[in-house]
């Protein structure tokens, strides 16, 4: 995509992977608008990022996601770029009974927040010259992490539903991406000093360069083994990645 000259509408731009996102953009001259719950994160990056906006937004609502539409609409007619980054991963156990709570927050969150939040601003967006929307999904979505079975499901159906987005709009303005992060050293599942993840800054370089081309999945290096998930070789990727996942670091 264009990585200049857009109205960029991010969600979790607070913190992680949508906050170095967030700040890259804001940096290449694009007017970014972040979004999440916590205020003081919110105004921490909007601060230390002159210029760039905010607004608070659950995505697990669907009234405060109709709300910031219509807010987005009306205050930046020029939007053209969503970014659904928003998400939540919390540790369940696929044997045992999982948690309602956490079962019924991470689909909402993860699933029907970005199938909400496009379906509120699509109208919008196909009304642009050229506008993109980018779902963040997960490697995860193409090889489970058992100790993560709920998430990583959601992932999968993240990248599902990406798929038929892209394919209806395929004689529209508008672009569909997907963005498959690895492992990344961030706040979720507490990875910030997590050796066997990846330094989020470079995280962030090399997706942007990958943003840069006409790609439509955006994909860094440390991503292609599991996206390349190889068909009928499935089974033994998942038992032999989880195994891996269950050792200590080395
Ligand atoms: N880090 C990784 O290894 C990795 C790998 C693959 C994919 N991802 C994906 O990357 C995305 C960003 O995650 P991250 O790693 O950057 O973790 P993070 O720092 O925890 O960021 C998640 C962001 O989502 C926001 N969020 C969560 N629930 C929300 C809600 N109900 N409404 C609005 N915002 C909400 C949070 O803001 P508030 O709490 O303030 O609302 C936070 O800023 C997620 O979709 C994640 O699944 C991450």
């Amino acid at each position: 995509m264009k990585l200049s000259g857009n109205t960029i509408f991010i969600t979790g731009g607070g913190s992680g992977i949508g906050r170095g996102l967030a700040e890259a953009l804001h940096k290449l001259g694009n007017q970014v608008i972040i979004s999440g719950r916590r205020k003081g994160h919110l105004g921490e990056v909007t601060k230390a990022n002159p210029g760039m906006q905010s607004v608070e937004l659950n995505v697990e609502d669907p009234a405060s996601i109709a709300a910031v539409a219509t807010k987005l609409i009306a205050e930046h007619p020029k939007l053209n770029v969503l970014i659904n980054n928003a998400g939540i991963m919390q540790i369940d156990d696929a044997a045992s009974t999982i948690d309602e709570g956490l079962l019924v927050s991470t689909i909402t969150t993860n699933l029907m927040g970005p199938i909400r939040m496009t379906s509120a601003l699509i109208e919008h967006l196909k009304k642009q010259d050229a506008a993109t929307v980018i779902n963040v999904s997960s490697v995860l979505g193409f090889v489970p992490l058992a100790m993560t079975a709920v998430y990583s499901s959601t992932k999968a159906a993240i990248h599902s539903y990406t798929q038929s987005l892209r394919y209806k709009l395929k004689d529209s303005s508008v672009k569909v991406l997907e963005l498959a992060p690895p492992w990344v050293q961030t706040d979720l599942l507490n990875s910030n000093d997590e050796p066997r993840a990846m330094p989020l800054a470079q995280f962030i370089d090399e997706t942007i360069k990958v943003l840069g081309t006409d790609t439509e999945e955006v994909l860094v290096e440390g991503a292609k083994t599991l996206r390349n998930n190889p068909g009928p070789g499935e089974a033994a990727l998942v038992i032999q990645f989880n195994d891996t996942m269950e050792q200590p670091p080395h």
